[in-house]
């Protein structure tokens, strides 16, 4: 049966002021298919009388947030989009070590870090390319909305075919162990470098260090014009000056936000905060406003 204009809307509304993800008119099937495994586990006749229980239970979190994860999308790969990773390795940490050496410390924020291949493929590259950088201050915030992704991403346990998708064989050997259950652990080595917290970019956001990269890849396409204004206004008070903001490859500041100067490494482009008011690793607050 196909679901009732009024529960779709109720959904829209749900997603936006718990995620701010924007569900365009015409979305239905997305709810009816993400939604519709929630409801026959839940043994619910229909998915509209599973959003009936949704609206009435208004105080069951844990029900909320199973829904806010079935709507949302984790797809991720380990060095997703190649680029930025390579403009990471050649041009931009080499800069950035030249600027922090007196401070040796690195703070890199991969915010919407989905099941923690972002933050992994970061560290990864730091861990083999880097060594000087062992005796440094080095620090990588894994943050996202949605508990079960960040419940593999502690676990940093990965499947054949997840490890199959952009992960170098050789730092596959040399990084992971196998499991009993034929997957791989990222060793902790690895592992220890890379911190996960749940956040929710749409709420007010708890004290964070000053950054000096930050990755919010692939998540803002989900969101309107004033929420992306408003989350870019809020990374610049964590960007420590000469910074840098990584976003997906559909993504811009663009028309969004004039204080990033968008700057280009070969095949990538980032960009850099050209009104950065941090000025070390004294900690603010960043509210929704
Ligand atoms: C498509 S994944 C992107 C993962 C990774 N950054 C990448 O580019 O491969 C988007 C992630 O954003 C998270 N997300 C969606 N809305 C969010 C919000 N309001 N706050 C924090 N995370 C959110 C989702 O849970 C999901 O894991």
């Amino acid at each position: 049966m196909p679901l009732s204009s009024e529960n779709f809307e109720f959904i829209r509304s749900f997603a936006y002021s718990s995620a701010a993800i924007v569900l365009e008119p015409g979305k239905e099937y997305l709810v009816d298919t993400r939604l519709s495994p929630l409801a026959d586990q839940g043994g619910f006749d229909s998915l509209d009388d599973f959003i009936h229980k949704l609206r009435r239970d208004r105080a069951n979190t844990l029900f909320h947030d199973q829904v806010i994860d079935a709507l949302t999308t984790n797809e991720t790969s380990f060095f997703r989009d190649f680029h930025p990773y390579e403009a990471l390795r050649h041009q931009i940490l080499p800069q950035l070590i030249e600027q922090r050496r007196t401070s040796r410390r690195l703070m890199i924020w991969s915010a919407a870090s989905s099941t923690g291949q972002e933050p992994y493929s970061i560290a990864l590259l730091i861990k083999e390319y880097f060594p000087e950088l062992a005796s440094w201050n080095v620090s990588i915030l894994g943050t996202d909305l949605s508990s079960t992704v960040l419940t593999q991403a502690k676990q940093g346990i990965y499947s054949q075919l997840e490890v199959n998708r952009g992960l170098p064989a050789p730092l596959l050997i040399k990084h992971f162990s196998k499991t009993e259950n034929n997957k791989w652990a990222i060793k902790d080595e690895v592992k220890k470098l890379v911190e996960f917290r749940q956040m929710n970019l749409n709420k007010p956001w708890p004290i964070l260090p000053a950054f000096d990269l930050v990755f919010i890849r692939n998540v803002m396409i989900y969101f309107d014009i004033e929420t992306k204004k408003n989350i870019l206004k809020r990374i610049r008070n964590c960007l420590l000056p000469h910074g840098y903001l990584f976003l997906g490859s559909a993504e811009t500041t663009v028309n969004l936000d004039a204080e990033y100067k968008p700057v280009t490494f070969n095949r990538t482009v980032v960009y850099e905060s050209i009104s950065s008011s941090r000025k070390g690793a004294a900690a603010a607050l960043s509210t929704a406003n």
